[in-house]
């Protein structure tokens, strides 16, 4: 694992979208894992302002799947994941809507073996921007999942919850439900990126990086893979 402690979170959003565009620039048909919430927006406004300045790669080739997805919400939901990464990031880089995949929460009881497969056929994730939960997951992996685990549908904490109520008003509101890649599945992206700032994510950037590979903190697969890179800002690498 690469660890690499930078200035702010600016530069993170920075040296993250750099990644992407070396990766979009070699191979224009690239496959992009995208994760949601705050962790990855100075990297995607990144990407956003090179794209219109003309100086971005062309984004018209690559295929996109999504981390997670709430089970739920009204088709449409402003802060369903799908509608989120179109108007976080990938309206905004002209990626087609229909090159940007979400798991399906319309069919929970097959939607997860039919993300694999999707994932499978568009020839595997080349890199896949993460963030990390508070509690140290993944995705929507919580602690106590398995290291091994595929898409499927989980149960929220209440502490995840509890984090994710500035997007929905209250905790009371968000989704007790969510389809979300396995540990496994994100184990199988060919590049790893997180990107974790401020101070609390400092304990559980430390755990992942630092603590045993354990389900207590699904994060620390990260250090079962031969090509994960992780920025920091100083906040967020106090810990270490
Ligand atoms: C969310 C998402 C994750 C994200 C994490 C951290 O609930 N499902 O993909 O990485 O929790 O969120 P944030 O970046 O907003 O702190």
């Amino acid at each position: 694992m690469e660890v690499v402690p930078l200035s702010s979170a600016a530069e993170v959003g920075a040296v993250a979208a750099s990644a992407i565009e070396a990766l979009v620039r070699s191979r224009p048909d690239a496959v992009l894992g995208l994760a949601t919430g705050s962790s990855p927006l100075p990297t995607y406004q990144e990407l956003l302002a090179r794209h219109r300045a003309g100086t971005g790669p062309s984004y018209g080739g690559v295929r996109c799947f999504t981390l997670d997805e709430y089970v739920g919400l009204p088709i449409g939901h402003p802060e369903s994941y799908r509608e989120t990464i179109y108007r976080e990031l990938t309206d905004g880089l002209d990626i087609p809507r229909d090159r940007v995949a979400t798991p399906d929460p319309a069919d929970v009881e097959t939607a997860g073996a039919r993300y694999e497969e999707a994932i499978v056929a568009a020839g595997g994730v080349d890199l896949q921007v993460l963030g990390i939960g508070s509690d140290g997951h993944l995705a929507f992996n919580e602690p106590g999942s398995s290291l091994a685990s595929l898409t499927r549908i989980k149960t929220l904490t209440a502490r995840t919850r509890d984090d994710n109520a500035r997007f929905f008003g209250s905790a009371d509101d968000v989704p007790r439900h969510v389809l979300t890649q396995g540990l496994g599945t994100i184990l199988r992206a060919r590049h790893l990126l997180l990107v974790a700032t401020g101070a609390g994510k400092a304990d559980a950037v430390a755990a992942a990086v630092e603590g045993p590979v354990s389900a207590s903190c699904p994060a620390s697969v990260l250090q079962l893979h031969p090509h994960a890179t992780v920025l920091l800002d100083p906040d967020a690498a106090a810990g270490l």
